[in-house]
């Protein structure tokens, strides 16, 4: 990559020193896929995530086949990687999915819930308070044996069914996992209707409920082209995990209004620009999106990847 590719690094006031990115685009991006992708395909799209520079990578999700077909071959996957020196969570919707993760030795785990009744009805077939309460004893084995602990919560900002959500409704299943354990929290836009002022107030909300800003992420859908101005709000809030999906695969499986999650490549690039490292190599990226569309057969909605491809495709296709 020439420097003319390269946004000028010129940093701004209030922002974080260092930024984790949560790679979601293995088990995010790739769940929403019809046509089934080959486990070896998930591997290598994992190990060179990896190769890239992302030290977290969500590898995959142990639910039932039944309802999220493409992640049926979570336990032929899972060894594939495992031996990768990066943190590798997984999401459980419940004890036997924790089950199922703890056997092939994952140390890093997911639990799911919902800030709306009818998406937790959707996703977990179970009202809001029910699911909570199988995530309760979820949560206590998963640390009794150790595990860091992430708790999503959907549709924070608002639901395909039920408009706008309130900021109190999110904060009450937000404290709810931490009262349970969770070491970390994912603020989930599943549909990307949210906008920085909602952001910061929710953040706000939490602080003020005793959820302190360090174990909070942030996970924005760009389906209004929001998700890079929302993350920037959560930045000068002093979020400093972003989930991102590599080339923005992803969706929803069940919320259809859900889009691509905020691609990895058009956040590494705008932090670049302000001057915050992510170890995140951006041509090896582009490449591994370039080389996962191919996979999958269309182009990669990321505006960075389509920019920086469109200078250079050849020197970045990889076979
Ligand atoms: P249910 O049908 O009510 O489950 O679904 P159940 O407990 O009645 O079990 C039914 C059968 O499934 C039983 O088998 C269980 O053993 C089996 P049977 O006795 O009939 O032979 N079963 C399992 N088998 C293997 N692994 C398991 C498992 N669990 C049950 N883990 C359930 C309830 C919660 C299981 C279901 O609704 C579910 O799995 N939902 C998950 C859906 C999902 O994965 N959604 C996508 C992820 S969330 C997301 O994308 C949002 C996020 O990205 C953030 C954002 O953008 O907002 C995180
Ligand atoms: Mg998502």
């Amino acid at each position: 990559m020439t420097t003319q590719q390269l946004p000028m690094s010129v940093p701004a006031p209030n922002l974080p020193a260092r930024v984790r990115i949560h790679e979601v685009g293995a088990r995010d991006g790739l769940q929403n896929e019809k046509a089934t992708v080959p486990t070896e395909v998930k591997a290598e799209f994992i190990r060179r995530l990896a190769d890239a520079g992302l030290t977290t990578i969500e590898a995959t999700s142990f639910v039932h086949p039944k309802w999220v077909p493409q992640l049926a071959d979570a336990e032929q996957l899972f060894p594939l990687v495992s031996e990768l020196p990066v943190a590798l969570p997984v999401l459980v919707p419940n004890d036997r999915g924790l089950e199922r993760a703890l056997a092939l030795g994952a140390t890093r785990v997911a639990v799911f819930a919902s800030a709306t009744e009818s998406f937790a009805k959707a996703n977990l077939n179970r009202t809001l308070d029910e699911s909570l309460a199988v995530f309760e004893p979820v949560v206590a084995r998963a640390k009794d044996e150790g595990a860091h602990v992430r708790g999503y919560v959907s549709m924070c900002f608002g639901d395909p069914w039920e408009g706008p959500v309130p900021v109190h409704q999110v904060v009450r299943v937000c404290t709810a996992l931490r009262d349970m354990g969770c070491d970390e929290l994912s603020l989930g836009d599943t549909i990307g209707v949210a906008t920085p002022g909602h952001v910061l107030e929710l953040l706000s909300a939490l602080n003020e409920q005793g959820v302190p800003t360090d174990v909070i992420g942030v996970h924005f859908h760009d389906t209004y082209g929001q998700a890079l101005a929302n993350t920037y709000a959560a930045l000068q809030h002093g979020v400093s995990t972003v989930d991102a999906s590599a080339g923005g695969l992803g969706g929803c499986p069940f919320a259809k209004s859900a889009t691509g999650n905020l691609a990895t490549e058009d956040l590494v690039w705008m932090l670049r620009g302000l001057g915050i490292d992510t170890g995140v190599d951006l041509d090896r990226l582009i490449a591994t999106s370039l080389w996962m569309a191919d996979r999958l057969g269309r182009p990669s909605p990321s505006r960075t990847v389509r920019a920086l491809s469109h200078e250079g495709p050849e020197s970045r296709k990889e076979q």
